[in-house]
């Protein structure tokens, strides 16, 4: 199911649940407790390529570019068609691509994370291995890129779930009832057919 109507190309039972958001949404602690409510796998999008480029993220961004990294996300959404059933926590990037878009709807339900721009620079202001705000590390920094990356992630979402003064509980609570929803509406769609 997606926004268009379109179905995916898998069954319901084999897709998997994206978690998309700025840095410091929520979505490597969210996914991580859908994996204990859920029992299926977590992939960490950043962790595999830093894995499998044998590399920080920090350093592929200064070694190789931004745009080597971006493919990288790209490939490896292709990956994850083959893969069983899991949570992936997607770099924050990952929406802005319109191939990386269609990849997730192909593939599963894609939930967005959001937080005020406050609550983000709280959680983000001492990393060090985001590249992407190593020098822009304020409030208002945060508020623009996040309203340039904002219809992108929009349009990519099937489901929008706001983090603000909530726990992870609650969250991803939320986040299984809306996709045991569209899983449903889903499966009337199929028999309809
Ligand atoms: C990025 C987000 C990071 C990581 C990279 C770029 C972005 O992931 O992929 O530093 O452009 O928003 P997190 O969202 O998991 O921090």
């Amino acid at each position: 199911m997606n926004r268009d109507g379109k179905r995916g190309e898998q069954s319901v039972a084999r897709k998997h649940i994206f978690l998309i958001g700025f840095m410091g949404a929520g979505k490597s602690t969210a996914a991580k407790k859908l994996c204990e409510m859920t029992g299926k796998p977590v992939v960490e999008m950043d962790a595999r390529i830093e894995q499998e480029e044998g590399r920080k993220i920090s350093q592929i961004f200064e070694e190789s570019g931004e745009a080597y990294f971006r493919t990288l996300e790209t490939g490896l959404l292709q990956t994850l068609r083959n893969e069983k059933s899991s949570i992936v926590s997607c770099g924050g990037g990952v929406p802005m691509r319109e191939e990386n878009r269609e990849s997730m709807r192909e593939n599963g339900y894609t939930v967005l994370l959001t937080a005020k721009p406050q609550t983000i620079f709280e959680r983000v202001r001492y990393s060090k291995d985001r590249p992407v705000l190593n020098k822009n590390m304020s409030v208002e920094y945060i508020e623009e890129l996040m309203e340039k990356r904002r219809e992108a992630y929009e349009t990519a979402a099937d489901i929008t779930v706001w983090t603000d003064g909530k726990d992870m509980n609650m969250i991803c609570e939320e986040i299984l009832k809306e996709v045991r929803k569209a899983e449903e509406k889903e499966i009337h769609r199929e028999n309809a057919q």
